[in-house]
């Protein structure tokens, strides 16, 4: 820092020009994020001073940091949305470390850490890559009776950091064509060092669900904590029943059970799921940082609650349970505004609107004679532009491609790792004209390749 402070004017001055260098959105296909509401920026400067990480002094915050986890549960189907017990987190990898942590917890308090039948591990997938396998600080005893967490290979980079803090493995259950993860091979996956299972509504790379119905029975079944990762499609699923996508979806490939959107059901309205996270900063149209973690109720936590709570004998209340310690009130008092004033009916044309994108998309991919590798359930579309016949030659055209649209006109778009794909999010931000300009695009460059 320099000794002597700048002028106001010379300040604002430099923050322009850092703020010019950030982007406004405008070609921006590769985000999960986007322009906040209005209300949520004007309710976020009015709270700026608060913090729910203590309570006593932000009583009005708290009672709305109550009133969104209300609202989120009731819009999650739980059936008593005031026994839901949650809070406001960062976004989506705060709200999984913190359910997964609370699993880990769970399991321990609930005397399960028995034995470990190596058998019937061999061919499961670790979080851990070889090179961390032959870290010394892992002998293969320790490394194998090592706590598991059983998700989809299609869940997010989040779970890989939760692997790494919280000394778990990862172990991967296989995916069907839609990419939408196969029940029997999670149930495969469970064994006596399992402490919980992952469902996905609104995967990252495809926007898909996975069969949450079938994971619930599972887990209800197991005795197992069902979390579902619903960070991108929380604020989607529940609003989908009135967007119609008929005239373009009978073209697109796919079994006849992949092609509707409706009544997808991922939330408390199944036994078996335990925990939801959602973000209010990705379509929930709230500023950064919001996430929200929900708990069916406080008793599915057993004892693990009392794990993580602390004594704060300096702050306003007895204790704290949450993975954080300051946190932001301004980030409740947005996801209650933006929650407030839109709506269900204003989520319900917000994803109407997105979902009118995505049939926008897929007329024009087919001007330029490409379509969607999988119907696209919500507002994420992935399309193949390889020959299908040299995987690495694909990977490598994708990302060229990719590479290009931002070097040559300045699109963000982003490609997949599951398959060689392009990745194109359609967020509020997102006009029709800049599809049609992003296509055009995308056909010279395709062109100019071939
Ligand atoms: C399905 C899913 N879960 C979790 C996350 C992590 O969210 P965040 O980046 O807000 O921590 C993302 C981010 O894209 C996501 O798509």
């Amino acid at each position: 820092m320099d000794e002597k402070g700048i002028s106001e004017e010379e300040l604002f001055a430099e923050l322009c020009s850092f703020s010019d260098a950030d982007t406004n959105f405008k070609k921006v296909f590769s985000s999960m994020c986007t322009i906040p509401h209005p209300v949520a920026v004007a309710a976020q400067q009015q709270f700026s001073l608060s913090n729910i990480g203590d309570p006593g002094l932000f009583r009005g915050t708290c009672e709305m940091e109550a009133e969104v986890i209300r609202m989120s549960a009731s819009m999650l189907n739980h059936p008593d949305p005031k026994s839901a017990f949650g809070h406001l987190t960062s976004g989506g990898t705060e709200s999984n470390i913190e359910a997964v942590l609370h699993m880990k917890n769970r399991f321990f308090s609930s005397g399960f850490n028995s034995g470990f039948n190596s058998d019937s591990d061999s061919d499961s997938n670790s979080g851990f890559n070889s090179d961390s396998n032959s870290n010394s600080d892992f002998n293969s005893n320790s490394f194998q009776s090592r706590l598991n967490l059983i998700l989809p290979k299609t869940a997010h980079f989040s779970f890989e950091k939760i692997a790494n803090l919280l000394g778990i493995e990862l172990k991967k259950a296989e995916i069907d064509s839609n990419f939408r993860v196969i029940p029997e091979s999670m149930e495969s996956l469970i064994n006596e060092n399992t402490i919980g299972l992952i469902g996905i509504a609104g995967s990252t790379e495809f926007g898909e669900c996975d069969p949450i119905e079938e994971l619930s029975e599972i887990a209800v079944k197991h005795k197992l904590p069902l979390h579902i990762d619903a960070a991108f499609g929380g604020f989607i699923y529940p609003f989908l029943d009135s967007c119609s996508n008929s005239d373009i979806h009978s073209n697109i490939h796919g079994d006849a059970h992949s092609n509707h959107r409706s009544n997808v059901r991922f939330a408390f309205d199944l036994p078996g799921v335990t925990s939801v996270s959602v973000d209010p900063h990705k379509m929930g149209l709230s500023v950064i940082p919001a996430g929200i973690l929900i708990f069916r109720d406080e008793s599915v936590l057993g004892s693990s609650l009392d794990k993580i709570k602390v004594k704060t004998p300096y702050l306003t209340s007895k204790y704290q349970s949450t993975l954080t310690g300051t946190r932001p009130g301004s980030s409740v008092a947005a996801a209650y505004a933006v929650m407030k004033h839109l709506g269900a009916e204003g989520y319900r044309k917000n994803v109407s609107y997105c979902m009118d994108l995505v049939n926008h998309f897929q007329k024009e991919l087919e001007k330029i004679g490409l379509k969607p590798c999988i119907f696209p359930r919500i507002n994420i579309v992935a399309v193949s532009i390889g020959s299908g016949i040299n995987e690495t030659a694909d990977y490598e055209k994708t990302e060229k491609i990719r590479a290009q649209l931002l070097e040559k006109y300045g699109w963000n778009v982003s490609a997949t790792k599951t398959i060689p794909a392009l990745r194109f999010v359609l967020m509020p931000h997102v006009t029709k004209e800049d599809i049609s300009a992003l296509i055009f695009d995308l056909g010279k460059l395709l062109q100019e390749t071939d």
